[in-house]
């Protein structure tokens, strides 16, 4: 069987990227990263990319202003590297519904609690760990989801839990949720990746076989 190709879209630091990166290079998952297409011109992650010969492109505001033409393009270069799955791994622009509709239940996404509490419109980055700092849940985590027209919405995939000590502080914490998302979205890959995961409404399933 040959492997899936995957697009993973970022922002920033790249740290998920490398991870997925660290998977398949150890044999994890049976795909390969077509294309890295970063949003901030200066995301570290386009660095990781090109160091690791990994075609990437910088897809934003600067060169595309018009939205329409920007999503245009983004669909236009995934039909050119035949990409199976879109993995957002943290990518700080909405996905437009055009590109949810045509790859539903395609796009993966990781989001640093467990859904569905601290999550949706405003719950990004370590915004999400300050808020779970202030509510003073004892427990938080990451989520691997699929991507749909709303935020943070879509079927979940894995979820991961991370005890919240007395004495957490938002570096402790950033870092032990950080260390789960390393950890459960190659996961997540690895299954797509095998079709193992069946898909039922909003119910995701393992195929354990
Ligand atoms: C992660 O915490 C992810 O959950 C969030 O943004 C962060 C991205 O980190 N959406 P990195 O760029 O993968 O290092």
């Amino acid at each position: 069987m040959s492997g899936i190709r995957i697009a993973v879209f970022i922002s920033g630091r790249g740290s998920n990227l490398e991870a997925i990166i660290d998977s398949i290079d150890r044999g994890q998952i049976n795909g390969e990263i077509g294309l890295v297409i970063s949003d901030r011109y200066k995301a570290r992650g386009l660095k990781i990319a090109q160091k690791k010969g990994i075609e990437s492109l910088y897809l934003g505001k600067k060169n595309y202003s018009d939205k329409y033409k920007r999503i245009d393009k983004t669909l236009q270069v995934l039909d050119d590297y035949n990409i199976d799955l879109i993995v957002l791994a943290g990518y700080m622009s909405i996905v437009n519904e055009k590109i949810v509709k045509k790859y539903r239940n395609k796009i993966m996404n990781i989001h640093p609690s467990l859904i569905p509490a601290f999550s949706g419109k405003g719950y990004y980055g370590s915004l999400v760990h300050e808020e779970v700092l202030k509510y003073g849940v004892k427990i938080t985590g990451a989520t691997v989801h699929f991507v749909d027209e709303n935020t943070d919405t879509g079927p979940i995939i894995i979820q991961r839990e991370v005890k919240v000590s007395d004495n957490e502080t938002l570096e402790s914490l950033s870092k032990k949720v950080l260390e789960i998302e390393h950890q459960i979205l190659p996961e997540a890959i690895k299954l797509f990746a095998e079709n193992k995961l069946i898909i039922e409404g909003r119910i995701v399933k393992r195929l354990t076989i």
